[in-house]
């Protein structure tokens, strides 16, 4: 007899709940240091748009940098892709998420370090929208892909904007290679609103979904962004969504996916399944710990290795 997937799921949670708990709750940003360790949910989305959760699934945590991929689609609906590779990369970076890794040409490596991110968010909309628009357009599409409208931590924001020397240092030297447009500090400054958008695993589970159903979000049926747009971020978060731990994930896990420093994980197969797992202590790479064990024993179980 199959077990129905919601017992599946708390079975999961729970062995990976007593695997251990190493891992260190985020602190540079000093709001998210007061996070619970405890927490811990998961939740699938099939393609029909159904949603199985387990564990704190209500509990809403923001988004960080699981909002890169996300930012990064909009941009190439809005501007193209040609656009958007004059600006930023490709490229793993092999390097940790706040490093200054640029090309020779002065591109940032990659849309999902925080240098090729604040690049990337500046390039949603055209060139007459204004940073306040800018942030609009992302949390509308960013609602969209969650099918559901998303709030900012206002707390969270002020507590990372008091503290954001290093990404203000990337933004600005950017800006100086000629590959940022506008004015770095608002780059910045809209770059940690669209990082403090609060989500759940539900939420994580049909963004991810949205994006593995070439765009089209499976519970309103909205088409967020266009296919191509959808293959272009998978792609680059197959190879640079879990930073320097990306060749094991690719390996162990085998799917694309994107971490966030205050414990989010989101895993999307194309045309099968979207996961979103959240737990917040994280890894030396900046990934939460239980919630990328849970998507090895999900992939494990149920085959979802793209090889
Ligand atoms: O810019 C930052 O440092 C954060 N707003 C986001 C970093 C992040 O989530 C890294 N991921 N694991």
């Amino acid at each position: 007899m199959q077990t129905p997937v919601p017992d599946y799921l708390d079975e999961v949670r729970e062995t990976c709940a007593h695997e251990g708990d190493d891992g260190e709750v985020a602190s540079y940003i000093p709001e998210l240091a007061d996070a619970d360790p405890s927490l811990f949910g998961v939740a699938l989305c099939t393609i029909d748009g159904t949603v199985y959760a387990s564990g704190d699934a209500e509990h809403r945590f923001t988004i960080q940098s699981i909002s890169k991929p996300f930012a990064y689609a909009l941009a190439l609906a809005d501007r193209g892709l040609d656009t958007v590779l004059e600006h930023v990369g490709v490229e793993p970076s092999g390097d940790a998420f706040n490093e200054i890794s640029l090309e020779q040409s002065g591109r940032p490596r990659n849309p999902m370090i925080n240098i090729g991110a604040i690049t990337t968010h500046a390039l949603v909309g055209d060139a007459d929208t204004t940073p306040a628009d800018r942030v609009r357009r992302i949390r509308e599409g960013l609602s969209a892909f969650a099918g559901r409208e998303l709030e900012v931590d206002d707390a969270v924001r002020r507590s990372e904007l008091d503290t954001a020397s290093r990404n203000m240092a990337l933004a600005y030297l950017v800006h100086a290679q000629g590959k940022l447009e506008g004015e770095p500090h608002d780059a910045v400054e809209g770059y940690i609103e669209q990082c403090s958008l609060l989500v759940d695993v539900r939420d994580l589970a049909v963004m991810a979904m949205t994006l593995a159903s070439g765009g089209r979000n499976p519970v309103t049926d909205e088409q967020v962004v266009p296919a191509w747009v959808c293959r272009q971020v998978l792609a680059v978060m197959a190879t640079c969504g879990m930073y320097d731990a990306a060749g094991d994930w690719m390996s162990t896990v085998g799917i694309p996916a994107k971490s966030g420093v205050a414990g989010g994980v989101l895993g999307a197969l194309p045309g099968q399944v979207g996961i979103g797992a959240f737990s917040p202590k994280l890894d030396r790479f900046g990934n939460s710990v239980r919630a990328v064990r849970t998507c090895e024993r999900l992939s494990r179980d149920m085959g979802l290795h793209l090889m």
